[in-house]
């Protein structure tokens, strides 16, 4: 029984042991990961590129702020909802216009069809800058818009002559504004919004100048000016190729 007993003891003493040694490796890995944890796990360098960014670019704490916003001056923002205001008071005026032409006793439909197309083009582009804006961390502001006039006949040119000189006018007028818009985004240093304007608003703007244009000389060389049936079959036309 003796010798049972002290056998037993021995089996429980050597087996304290390997608990204990166990525990203390188990211990040591933990401290080791622990202290590799704390370690700097990037090189001199990019700890310096750290401390940059995050003193140059510090992250607000509130979503009442953009977070994506990095180099996009006030005046640009302005700008840009200053020319949204633009795009929209233009596509209001083009509604307007298809509203007359498409009056009973109007009954120009190709034109009528053709203002609509425009009115939404300008929405469009109002849709773009607001995304731009917004792409940005901006913020839009949508500002007041003018009430268009809503008779379009004029007593010598009639009334598809003088809407689409109407039209070639605030295209250019459209225009003027982009560049503008364009000056403010160089005088701001801020090559993205250059590089945005110049490749998706201006050159639509100066082909939709070059298109107006050539429907007046076209309705110019149909008839003169005030000639019904000149607009007349001008408005076929624009029905044909829609
Ligand atoms: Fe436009």
């Amino acid at each position: 029984m003796r010798v049972a007993r002290e056998r037993r003891v021995a089996r429980e003493r050597a087996g304290d042991g390997k608990r204990t040694r166990s525990s203390a490796q188990s211990s040591a890995r933990w401290r080791a990961r622990v202290e590799a944890s704390e370690r700097p796990n990037v090189d001199a360098d990019a700890s310096a590129a750290i401390i940059e960014a995050t003193s140059t670019h510090p992250v607000s704490q509130t979503t009442s702020y953009s977070f994506a916003r990095s180099g996009f001056s006030a005046e640009c923002e302005r700008a840009l909802n200053a020319q949204i205001n633009v795009e929209y008071n233009v596509s209001y005026i083009y509604h307007a216009m298809w509203a007359f032409f498409e009056r009973d006793n109007v009954a120009l439909k190709g034109f009528a069809d053709h203002f609509k197309a425009e009115a939404l083009e300008e929405r469009s582009h109002a849709e773009q800058l607001m995304e731009y804006v917004n792409l940005r961390g901006g913020r839009v502001e949508l500002q007041q818009l003018l009430p268009p006039q809503t008779e379009y006949d004029h007593p010598e040119k009639g009334c598809a002559l003088y809407a689409l000189e109407l039209s070639l006018s605030l295209e250019k007028l459209n225009n003027d504004k982009l560049c503008e818009l364009h000056r403010v985004a160089e005088d701001a240093g801020d090559a993205h919004m250059c590089d945005f304007l110049e490749g998706a608003m201006m050159d639509p703007q100066v082909q939709s100048v070059r298109e107006v244009a050539e429907m007046v000389a076209t309705l110019l060389r149909m008839g003169p000016p005030g000639d019904g049936m000149a607009a007349w079959h001008f408005d076929q036309y624009l029905q044909n190729k829609a």
